[in-house]
Parts: structure tokens; sequence; C-alpha cells
């Protein structure tokens, strides 16, 4: 077995055996990652061309039930301040990212007792009706069949639940008791069977994460078959027990984006803030190791450093205005150009814009 072996087997086969996985993320060279990159980014030029899809993140709310150990805004956070946007707030970001050429928003926010079926259904409805021409994406974490289902008829299309990482005792070490497993997992696979588009997604350099955990990620992923897979570094957050562990790494986590490009030709795949925050050109490398969206951040400036899940995040104190122009000016420095059509999942490798 060698990394240039298995580099060429999962550009073929679009898959590997964990064992092989991990010894390729154990022992892979500059050169070799250099040849996984050239790869990767050669998948997604025919693919998607030159083109970055741009998703408009509006945090809708900074408070949440859960108590995940990495995590600034779990609920154990004394220190973190909490708000919620209301339904006019959030449609406000809409009708300014429309504006800026946003089709895509994204709805996120901690797993939030206020928002409720009824109330978010209402919100979905009304974006769903004020904006056809849009595709909704939800991050809300956890919420049972029933309730992905109203939302989905309400109008949503995509979902966002990373699976955080897919071995079940690093699972448990990153999360509290309350929180299962096997429940994300099944959440992650009801999405798929609801019809959303599905992003599943992990922390890179996350706390006991191990060769072995992440190989079990990309097996995961192949598992599953999302149309989207977020990933970023883990970064610490100074109000959580973590705070004193090392960032994740930068090599490591293109080198993944680059195997998943691979994994999946199609799949969409942002170069995420936590990537553009461990390094001031993270964003950029990310789509030229095989990303192809990024997603700027429409929430309301004066809410922005309260979503805190991580220390230092870029783009705090910007306005989405200024987000989208700088984020246009650093695609264009490498060759690459922001696109404001939805971005849906296209399968078959077929050009997005064919649709
Ligand atoms: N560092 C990096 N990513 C984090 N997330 C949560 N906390 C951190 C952190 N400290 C990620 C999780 C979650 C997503 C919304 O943000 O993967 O699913
Ligand atoms: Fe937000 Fe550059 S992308 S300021």
């Amino acid at each position: 077995m060698n990394c240039i072996d298995i580099i060429e087997k999962i550009e073929s086969e679009h898959s590997a055996s964990k064992e092989e996985y991990a010894f390729l993320l154990k022992n892979i060279s500059a050169g070799e990652r250099e040849l996984l990159r050239k790869k990767a980014q050669k998948t997604a030029l025919n693919v998607f061309g030159n083109k970055v899809f741009i998703r408009g993140l509006i945090e809708i709310s900074s408070v949440c039930k859960n108590d995940c150990r990495y995590c600034g805004i779990r609920k154990s956070n004394r220190n973190a301040v909490r708000y919620r946007l209301t339904k006019e707030q959030i449609l406000e970001c809409c009708k300014n990212g429309y504006g800026l050429g946003f089709r895509t928003f994204v709805l996120q926010g901690g797993e939030d007792g206020y928002f409720t079926d009824e109330v978010m259904t209402d919100i979905v409805s009304t974006v769903r009706k004020e904006y056809p021409d849009c595709a909704i994406t939800l991050s809300l974490g956890e919420r049972g069949y029933q309730s992905f289902k109203k939302l989905f008829e309400a109008g949503a299309n995509r979902y966002l639940l990373r699976h955080e990482t897919a071995d079940m005792e690093h699972y448990n070490k990153l999360h509290p008791n309350e929180m299962s497993f096997e429940r994300r997992r099944q959440s992650l696979f009801w999405l798929k069977e609801i019809g959303y588009q599905t992003g599943a997604g992990f922390m890179v350099g996350s706390p006991y994460q191990t060769f072995e955990t992440l190989a079990e990620d990309l097996i995961f992923i192949k598992e599953l078959n999302p149309e989207m897979c977020g990933i970023g570094p883990f970064i610490p957050h100074k109000d959580t027990e973590y705070r004193n562990y090392p960032s994740g790494s930068l090599e490591l986590t293109l080198t993944l984006l680059s195997i998943i490009r691979l994994l999946k030709p199609d799949i969409l795949l942002p170069a995420t803030t936590a990537l553009g925050t461990v390094d001031a050109k993270g964003r950029e490398m990310g789509i030229l190791h095989g990303a192809n969206v990024v997603m700027p951040n429409l929430s309301p400036a004066e809410h922005r450093a309260d979503y805190s899940l991580y220390d230092n995040k870029i783009c705090t104190g910007d306005e989405a205005a200024e987000c989208i122009k700088c984020l246009s000016g650093r695609m264009k420095s490498i060759g690459y150009q922001i696109v404001t059509d939805r971005g849906d999942y296209c399968p078959n490798e077929r050009k997005q814009k064919d649709v």
C-alpha cells in the first residue's frame, strides 16, 4: 500500500477502505498532497467550472438547549450573550441578501425551544412565498421526523446537520450523555428520506479525533451519500473545557476537502468560515483544494459577535455587503467567480447550470 495508489483508487473508484483512508491521512507527503489537490481541483472544475456558489448565512438564535463540549453557545456557558431574531428581522436579512444577489438563505441556530414547529413553519412559508426563486436551507439541529417533514412541506429545501464524528466513542466524548450518536445518524437518514438536500459534516482536529475516526467519517459520508458536506477545523472556545486544545490543522482540513471531492465529485462542499479563521487565505485554499461553496454572513451586524461557536471568528464586524465584496475579490484573485444562482445539488456530474 502506498499513498499514490490510494489517491488513484479514490479517484477512480470513489471509495477506499478504512485502513486505506487512515494510512493515507497518516502518511501523505507534501508532494502527494499537491497531487491530491490537483486532482480534486480538476474534478471540481469539471463539474462546476470556476464558479463558486454563495449561501447567505442568517444566524437566527444563539440560544441552545444542548451542551456540546466544544461549542461556545453551549447551554451551560453563562458568558454567552443570547439573542434570537424576530420573524421581521429574519425577513429583513433575506431582503438585504436578495438585493446583494443571494439565492440561498441558510437559517442557522442553536436548538432553541422558542422556534417550535408552529413558529418555524410560519417563518419558512413566509420566506418561501416572498422569495419563490430562492432555496431555503435550515440548520437548526435535531428536531424529529415529523418536525423535519412539516418544515419541508412549508418550503424548506435543504438541511445542514453535521454528524460531528462517525465514531460512537468519539461522539460520546464530544457530547453530554443526553445526546445520542444513533439519533444524530437517524436524523440524517430521515432528512434524506423526506427529500431534503442534506448536509453532513465534521470538525477536523476535534479533541480525541484520530486518523481512524476520520477514516470512519469518510466511510459514513459514502454510506449516507449527502448532497453537501461541511468540514472545518476545530477551534477552541475560551468558555469551554476544550479551551486549551489546539485548533485543527489547515493542511489536514484541506487534505480532507480534496478526498471528499474525489469521493463525491458533485457534492456541494463549502470552504468554511472556520477555515478562513485558522488561516487568512483558508477559504481561497479551500476552493483550490476542491471546495465550491462559500457562506458569507447575512446576520444583523449587532448580533454577529454573539453567535460565537469558537474564538476569533472572522467577519463578525462586517456588513453583508462588505463581506460579499471581499469574498468576490478573494475568489477573483484565484481565478474563480461567485455566482448568484441557487446552486442546487445536481447529480451525475452534470453542470449545475444545465438545470
Ligand atoms: N470549532 C469549530 N467548529 C465548531 N462548531 C461548533 N463548535 C465549534 C468549534 N469550537 C461547528 C460544529 C457545528 C457547526 C454549526 O459548527 O461542527 O455542527
Ligand atoms: Fe467577510 Fe471578507 S468575507 S469580510
